[in-house]
């Protein structure tokens, strides 16, 4: 049996396992800068590639802090210097970089090839993005919903717009800890009917509707993203079917009276969330931005199987 684990979506993991992340990182949030903080060094001595196949910003940035703070070495790589999946097999790829590294985060695309990498890796990885998913940013999110407002058990979590790689490890998170999922998406762009159905098979509350003033109804955070994610060819029709999906100070007043707005990011603004709820009171973005790197740092602890005190 292996000594570490892999984190390529949330549900691969139990709710204990994953609540435990969501802990850690609490616990590693609030001691970070203190002398209390030294016992936070997992890494120590392990370097850690960083491989990019697309942009990033937040990813990047907070994988590369991160790795630093737990004692660790990131290795910058992207996708298009070492011609991923182009100039030798995902497979042998892996095989390589296991002999250098000692874990992988990557971003690509193709989710199938993160998990072929996975398979003939003999060191960790980790999820920085595909197509199909965002686990790490998911992490994030929640930390920000429980700081915010409490345990996210019993609480109303709405989405509205597209139904992409975030939507899908929100609706992953909603196997593992149980509330309320409401997603409004246009019946063009709605979540995949196999995914819902699986993780209803799996207990979550989840609750499709194509208008968005009902899903954020009463609703304690309202989450969107980008309508064009990375890899999409479709802007225009995009744009068209999620004008009405914009996250505007209207829609907020319809959700709970303490609600918070959450974001990925980057956003694109006056498109699907307008410069007043970025900017206002219940926007959440900016420390969800900061929580990628409490929650990433649990992540990476947790692949090498170490106790986070
Ligand atoms: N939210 C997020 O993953 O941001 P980047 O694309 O900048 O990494
Ligand atoms: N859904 C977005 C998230 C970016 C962090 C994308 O995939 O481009």
């Amino acid at each position: 049996m292996s000594a570490y684990r892999n984190f390529i979506d949330i549900s691969d993991l139990t709710a204990s396992e994953f609540t435990g992340i969501l802990a850690d990182a609490a616990r590693m949030k609030a001691r970070r800068g203190t002398p209390a903080a030294t016992v936070d060094k997992p890494l120590a001595g392990k370097k850690i590639a960083m491989v990019f196949e697309q942009p990033s910003m937040r990813t990047r940035m907070s994988f590369d802090v991160g790795i630093r703070e737990l004692g660790g070495e990131p290795l910058m790589i992207t996708g298009r210097e070492i011609e991923l999946g182009e100039r030798e097999s995902i497979a042998d790829t892996a095989r390589v970089m296991s002999r250098y590294v000692d874990a992988i985060m990557i971003r690509m695309l193709n989710h199938d090839q993160l998990k072929e990498l996975a398979t003939y890796a003999t060191v960790p990885v980790i999820n920085g993005l595909t197509k199909r998913s965002h686990p790490c940013q998911v992490a994030a999110d929640i930390l920000t919903f429980e700081e915010r407002i409490g345990p996210l058990e019993g609480r109303t979590v709405a989405w509205t717009g597209d139904s992409n790689n975030v939507l899908t490890s929100w609706v992953h998170a909603a196997t593992k800890i149980p509330f309320r999922f409401r997603i409004a998406t246009p019946a063009e762009l709605a979540p995949n009917p196999a995914l819902i159905a699986a993780a209803r098979g799996q207990g979550a509350d989840i609750e499709l509707t194509t208008d968005p003033a009902a899903a954020v109804k009463g609703a304690d955070s309202v989450i969107t993203d980008c309508w064009v994610s990375m890899g999409d060819k479709d802007e225009g029709r995009r744009q068209n079917l999620l004008r009405r999906y914009q996250v505007d100070e209207a829609l907020m007043a319809k959700a709970a009276d303490k609600a918070i707005f959450m974001h990925c990011l980057p956003a694109t603004r006056g498109e699907e969330v307008t410069d007043a709820v970025m900017d206002g009171p219940q926007s959440a973005v900016f420390d969800e931005a900061e929580n990628r790197l409490h929650a990433q740092k649990a992540v990476l602890a947790w692949v090498f199987g170490a106790k986070v005190a």
